[in-house]
């Protein structure tokens, strides 16, 4: 048999070496996806100092890039001894769509839409019983005329509160079945001309975009408040560096989108922790970063009256019951570190974290330029991996103080340290 290794029995010990020591454990990951032949590892960290609407949390982080969590950990103390980070819920309403062909006229179908609306609610409400108890289900059905721009083109565009679920596969769940109504409603309709009977069910999906399930999180204070920055810069310096740098990130979406990117640091490494979507909330994000026709940081900051605010909106369509949230292992830990919170203050602290990544990123490239703060993390991964001791780690530390840090700058350095001692 054909191997792509090189090596293939070393290939298979490392393999192996990751699955859980644990059968059962390994079965519950395994059954997360096909084809599993090991785990792939990722960083666990938690960043503590967050203080989001009065209430101390330490956030759960998966990332496998360093500085990141160091950043938030640090944004959030900074926060925390300025009032801590305020949050809001704007909205949580979330979306699903049955697109369809229908080849009658368009104004008989918007007449008879009230009714297949109440077939659709009466159809679905086995599906519903638990979700209105719990105080959600349905909350809008509308139609929706596409044919202008594709012949016979409709949709059914229904939105859901999902309470502390995700709620995709409720949403798909009632989606498919509205399809079956609409079917059903339009053969049995005997006023219908044959034409009008039938219809042409293209898809039944949630829509990822969910501009209406958003939360917004902000930090404010005085600017003197703020203190002295690195190369002694002064508050209001940095306040309106700041804010410019915010402004350039409005303005150009090829700064937008690294400046988003800074941002989705902070969310993904959550949202990864806690089980939930990453693809779905970064697509939504972006999506939103562009409602407007050009795509823009998701942050925002203004100086008014001597006072700096910084604040981000977003969707963020999340759960804490269902999907992965509870069944992956270390999903649920983490869910427990945020005292098990539910969907609405999960939403928070996600969007808390993005903003304190974005204050982060964006306090250190108007002060000291991003590259101090990632060398020092590089070069401690560098020390690591040549299982440098502490004295030589001082050693090469103070030497690449005011020197820029390469790996083979690193090695030949800790070479030399190691041949004087
Ligand atoms: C790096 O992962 C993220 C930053 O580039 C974000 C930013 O530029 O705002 C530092």
């Amino acid at each position: 048999m054909e191997t792509f290794f090189k090596n293939p029995e070393t290939v298979m010990r490392e393999l192996v070496s990751y699955w859980h020591d644990n059968e059962d454990q390994q079965k519950i990951l395994d059954g997360f996806s096909e084809n599993t032949i090991s785990n792939f590892p990722m960083p666990y960290g938690v960043a503590p100092n967050f203080v989001i609407d009065n209430r101390p949390y330490c956030v759960p982080m998966v990332i496998e890039e360093s500085s990141v969590v160091a950043a938030a950990s640090s944004a959030a103390k900074f926060w925390m001894q300025r009032g801590g980070i305020k949050t809001e819920i704007v909205g949580v309403k979330k979306i699903g769509q049955v697109h369809f062909k229908w080849k009658g006229e368009s104004n008989r179908l918007f007449g008879m839409f009230d009714r297949i609306q109440e077939r659709l609610i009466q159809d679905t409400a086995s599906l519903t019983e638990k979700m209105n108890q719990r105080g959600g289900g349905i909350v809008g059905i509308e139609l929706l005329d596409f044919t202008d721009l594709e012949e016979n083109l409709y949709q059914i565009k229904a939105s859901f509160h999902t309470c502390d679920s995700m709620g995709a596969n409720f949403i798909n769940s009632i989606l498919e079945q509205f399809a079956e109504s609409l079917k059903s409603f339009l053969i049995e309709s005997p006023s219908l001309k044959e034409e009008e009977r039938d219809v042409l069910i293209v898809m039944c999906i949630l829509s990822n975009f969910t501009p209406e399930c958003t939360v917004r999180a902000e930090v404010s204070c005085p600017i003197d408040e703020l203190g002295m920055f690195p190369g002694k810069m002064d508050s209001k310096t940095f306040a309106e560096k700041f804010e410019t740098a915010v402004k350039i990130a409005h303005i150009d979406p090829y700064r937008a989108t690294t400046h988003n990117k800074g941002i989705f640091n902070g969310i993904d490494a959550v949202v990864l922790a806690t089980g939930n979507d990453f693809r779905a909330v970064e697509a939504c994000g972006h999506t939103y970063a562009a409602r407007d026709g050009q795509y823009r940081s998701l942050s925002h900051c203004d100086i008014k009256h001597g006072i700096f605010r910084f604040w981000l909106e977003i969707p963020l369509a999340v759960g804490t019951v269902g999907g992965l949230t509870k069944l992956h292992p270390m999903a649920r830990r983490s869910l427990e570190l945020l005292g098990n919170p539910s969907a609405e203050e999960l939403m928070r602290v996600i969007a808390a974290t993005g903003l304190a990544q974005n204050f982060a990123a964006v306090k250190s490239l108007v002060t000291t330029g991003i590259q101090k703060g990632h060398m020092k993390m590089h070069l401690k991964n560098i020390l690591a991996q040549f299982n440098a001791t502490k004295e030589e780690a001082e050693k090469v530390k103070k030497h690449f103080e005011n020197v820029v840090v390469s790996y083979s700058g690193v090695r030949d350095f800790l070479d030399k340290v190691r041949l004087e001692s």
